[in-house]
């Protein structure tokens, strides 16, 4: 590079700096060198790796194809900060380590913030707030909540809180078996063939799970474990973070979340 670009360059950089430092948060001007970078930057397409069995936020549809609240929700996120995403489809307990290794940046997969969790990754603030129900079926009258698990089989989708509550409620004393499984579908269907006698799981899947399959399966009890659910990155990613953060406090403010939200979580939503 010759010697007065580098100047122009730096005195750019110092201006650009400068405005920065005097608007806040705004997206940075290109300047000099940083033209390239830019141009990197708009070539990178972020990885998002998600686990599409957890209708309404991520499913495969007919075709193949990954839809759901969580990734039309990181598409708006994206398209408001202008990165562009590529969703990938894992086993929801790769997850992290995936993420940890860098083959994805982002996991968009109806992931609860855990204390546990934030040792390993960092969340964008919260998107959505569930927690955990059982699903017992339809048939059952025995079990009616939590205190009816006494010497009973639970199960839960491998990985997820619904199956470290099962682990515990064995670790108690209290049931006597937690089936782990690949998939919450996996585990409605161990429910309707007696594989299993209740199901612990998110509630607005297995109340999704209820409306797309009538009569098979009913929540009972109460609702427990209020869960707050966020994107997660990498630790070393403080930028996407900030991105995907921005990105996210925008659509809540210009009403896309809510009509995303609206699709996905009213009566009609649930075909
Ligand atoms: N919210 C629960 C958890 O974080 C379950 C998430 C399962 N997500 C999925 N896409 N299968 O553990």
């Amino acid at each position: 590079m010759k010697k007065t670009s580098k100047l122009l360059t730096a005195g750019l950089l110092v201006l650009s700096m400068l405005a920065f430092a005097g608007c806040g948060n705004k997206q940075e001007a290109p300047a000099g060198n940083e033209a390239g970078q830019q141009a990197e930057q708009q070539a990178k397409v972020y990885v998002v790796g998600t686990n599409p069995t957890f209708a309404p936020f991520e499913s495969q549809d007919d075709n193949g194809n990954i839809v759901g609240f969580d990734i039309d929700l990181m598409e708006a996120i994206a398209a408001d900060q202008g990165i562009e995403i590529k969703v990938e489809s894992l086993e929801f307990d790769a997850l992290i380590m995936a993420l940890g290794n860098g083959s994805i940046d982002i996991i968009a997969s109806g992931m609860t913030i855990t204390p546990e969790r934030l040792e390993q990754v960092d969340f964008t603030d919260s998107y959505y707030t569930a927690g955990l129900n059982i699903a017992v079926a339809e048939e059952n009258t025995t079990i009616n909540g939590i205190d009816d698990l006494k010497g009973k089989v639970l199960a839960a989708q491998i990985g997820t809180t619904g199956a470290l509550m099962c682990q515990q409620l064995v670790d108690d004393g209290i049931a006597k078996e937690a089936k782990l499984l690949a998939d919450i579908n996996i585990c409605m269907l161990d429910l309707q063939n007696g594989a299993c006698d209740a199901v612990i799981n998110d509630i607005p899947v297995t109340n999704d799970y209820i409306k797309a399959n009538p009569g098979v399966v009913k929540v009972v009890g109460e609702n427990f474990n209020a869960e707050e659910y966020g994107f997660a990155v990498s630790k070393e990613a403080p930028e996407l973070l900030a991105k995907l953060n921005a990105g996210l406090a925008n659509v809540i403010a210009n009403g896309t979340y809510d009509n995303l939200y609206a699709k996905y979580f009213t009566e009609a939503a649930a075909e």
